[in-house]
């Protein structure tokens, strides 16, 4: 049976990019909503992708290109402007007849955390709902990926930093993220679903570190920093007010161990065990090492 044509936001990002691989690898025919001046370079080299100029800013950009579209993904990074972004995309959608959407949204979303980026997902969560739409809600915890950051730090000092203590976190490869995702894009039986998505195992920084010294044969130190130097680094990186006061909240829900709980819903949706943190580690050896 031939698939309907799935509407892509967040192509561009770490879900988004592999996300938008597995669709195509599978026939799935794609528009792929991308902002003016981004950098769209190798989506338009993809089968079955055709790129919708536009941004969530402006749903007049893109309404047109939903008409006729059954499924939507919508994701976009956290900033203060998401919650607003992501609400004018599902009513935009709603308004085109969309039926389903497939957000990303974050492990442990709740309009009550004292983590500003789990409030926002969680009134776009509501926000569907009350719309009438069909959803699913991918709640992905810490991404594995979010390691890169420290690429240069781990490949040239053996160094990397957060504050978090002891708590161990079930981070997940961003890799199950997308197959989840194209699962539920692509099936039915995923329908007004919650799903919380994480690793195999949950580890603390100071065993991720060990993982990282084994795989790459050299030592790899965790140095668990306190909040007010996590933020002046987050600062000095030149992250957004609003983005670094979520991080530091993100952080200190993790530290509290609010981000330990492993499930198996990568290996129910996709039939393929979650990547664990020593095969990221391999696949991505040369840029740590
Ligand atoms: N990092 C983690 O550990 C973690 C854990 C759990 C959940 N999450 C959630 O994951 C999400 C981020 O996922 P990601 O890392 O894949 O994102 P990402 O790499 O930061 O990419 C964000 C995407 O959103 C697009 N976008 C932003 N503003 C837009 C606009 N106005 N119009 C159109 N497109 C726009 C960007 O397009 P451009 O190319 O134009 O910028 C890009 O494609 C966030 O919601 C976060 O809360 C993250």
């Amino acid at each position: 049976m031939k698939q309907a044509t799935i509407f892509l936001t967040g192509a561009t990002g770490s879900v988004g990019a592999q996300l938008i691989q597995k669709l195509a690898s599978a026939n799935v025919r794609i528009k792929a909503l991308v902002r003016p001046g981004s950098q769209a370079g190798n989506l338009t080299t993809i089968p079955n992708v055709e790129v919708v100029t536009g941004d969530l800013a402006d749903p007049a950009s893109f309404e047109a290109a939903l008409e006729g579209i059954e499924r939507a993904f919508l994701l976009t990074n956290s900033s203060e402007q998401a919650e607003r972004l992501q609400i004018g995309f599902a009513e935009a959608a709603h308004r085109a007849g969309v039926r389903h959407i497939v957000k990303l949204s974050q492990f442990a979303a709740s309009e009550y955390s004292p983590v500003r980026f789990l409030r926002y997902h969680a009134r776009v969560e509501n926000k569907i709902r009350s719309l009438g739409l069909t959803y699913t809600f991918l709640r992905p915890n810490l991404y594995m990926q979010g390691l890169l950051a420290f690429k240069e730090y781990i490949s040239d000092q053996g160094q990397f930093f957060a504050s978090v203590g002891n708590a161990r976190v079930s981070a997940i490869d961003v890799r199950d993220i997308a197959a989840v995702a194209a699962a539920c894009l692509t099936e039915t039986g995923h329908e007004n679903k919650v799903y919380d998505l994480t690793g195999p195992e949950a580890l603390s920084h100071h065993q991720i570190a060990a993982i990282f010294s084994r795989v790459l044969s050299k030592p790899v130190q965790f140095i668990d920093v306190t909040p007010e130097q996590m933020q002046a680094g987050l600062e000095a990186a030149g992250f957004p007010q609003w983005q670094v006061g979520g991080l530091i909240e993100d952080y200190a829900h993790y530290a509290r161990g609010e981000a330990a709980l492993v499930r198996s819903t990568v290996e129910n949706i996709t039939a393929k065990s979650a990547f664990s943190f020593e095969q990221f580690v391999k696949d991505h050896s040369s840029l740590f090492g």
